[in-house]
């Protein structure tokens, strides 16, 4: 054999061991190493090719040809047989798929624990006749504070706790300014109920810097103190139950006189300071907890607004949201209110 004959006879024998082997080939990996095996750069067809400068040089084109064709047949036969087990994978991804499986129902979502509380606070109120209404998260200094009692040099303006857009300008630190908003776009009688979003600039684990509020108003003729204290307590029993023990603790501000700050019976241990002898957290043994702020309309708001002292009295309460949460549902981190965890807010759905 001349040396042509005998390097197209070494390509011949290679392409038909290939052409045995290719269809026994039965993964995508064992695919990749019978590529280099047949064509990488040490690989066997590359041995042969190597011998090819050993040939007198008028039968190098020739055998360049030859070579060639064996190459393409190669990638050509190897590339068919990757379309060839990709699909065989897919196809037995499919047999693995059961239809007759019941489908994941999609999350339905619910209501936030503040939204909730919210409605059925306002529900309470507008069940006495109450009428809900908003306003601004952006307040003027005057509805905010100056309307309300609160002179400029009062510790309540201090730049610690207001959330100043300018200097005449806050994210209101209460829903208080309802009451002056109200007053001012109605006439009494009134009795309005305003939920919404006051700011602070306060956050610790007890505080955050955005929660809820929900402030009520009730102004007539001869608005009594007993009335104030007749709604609160009805409202109380109805959000907490019948048996939940209300107390009015004298206290002060600004636009309200005389003031009182609620107590309720704790609803974590019953009043008694104590849960299985342990004392308890939430009122720290007091048997009491705080739930809102109220009190008769400063006559110097009235004045603010235009309304005669002398002719109209009133009543105001304001409470936090979050906080009465808490109680209604036993929730001792605030934080919660704000993370939003699913696991957390599908137990109010
Ligand atoms: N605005 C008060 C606060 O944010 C809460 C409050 C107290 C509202 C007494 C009232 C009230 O209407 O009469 O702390």
């Amino acid at each position: 054999m001349t040396g042509i004959e005998a390097f197209v006879g070494e390509l011949n024998i290679l392409g038909r061991s290939f052409e045995e082997r290719i269809g026994q080939v039965a993964s995508l990996d064992d695919l990749e190493s019978f590529k280099v095996e047949f064509l990488g750069r040490k690989g066997k067809l590359a041995a042969i090719l190597d011998t090819l400068t050993a040939l007198p040089p008028a039968d190098r084109g020739t055998a360049g040809k030859n070579a060639n064709y064996w190459k393409n047949f190669f990638s050509e036969a190897i590339d068919a047989r990757r379309t060839a087990l990709n699909r065989a994978e897919a196809n037995a991804e499919l047999s693995r798929f059961d239809p007759s499986l019941p489908g994941r129902r999609p999350y339905p979502g619910s209501l936030h624990p503040v939204t909730l509380v919210t409605q059925e606070i306002c529900e309470v109120f507008t069940g006495l006749g109450f009428e809900v209404v908003s306003g601004p998260e952006v307040e003027n200094d005057w509805y905010n504070f100056e309307a309300l009692n609160i002179p400029p040099e009062h510790p309540a303006r201090d730049m610690q706790d207001t959330l100043y857009v300018s200097e005449s300008i806050v994210l209101r630190t209460h829903t208080s300014p309802l009451q002056v908003r109200s007053m001012m776009s109605g006439k009494p009688p009134l009795a309005v109920i305003a939920p919404g979003k006051v700011y602070r600039r306060d956050s610790d684990l007890t505080h955050t810097p955005m929660f809820h509020q929900i402030e009520g108003l009730l102004v007539d003729h001869q608005v009594s103190m007993a009335e104030l204290r007749g709604t609160l307590t009805s409202f109380v029993q109805q959000l907490f139950g019948a048996s939940v023990k209300v107390r009015f603790r004298p206290s002060f501000f600004p636009f309200t006189e005389p003031s009182a700050e609620v107590d309720i019976s704790c609803v974590l241990c019953g009043g008694t300071g104590a849960i299985a002898g342990a004392p308890c957290r939430v009122c720290k043994t007091t048997g009491w907890v705080e739930i809102l702020g109220c009190g008769m309309v400063d006559p110097n708001v009235f004045k603010a607004v235009g309304y005669d002292p002398d002719v109209y009295t009133g009543f105001a309460f304001g409470l936090g949201v979050e906080r009465v949460a808490m109680l209604k549902y036993g929730i001792g981190d605030l934080r919660m209110f704000f993370e939003n965890d699913v696991r957390f807010l599908e137990q109010f759905s």
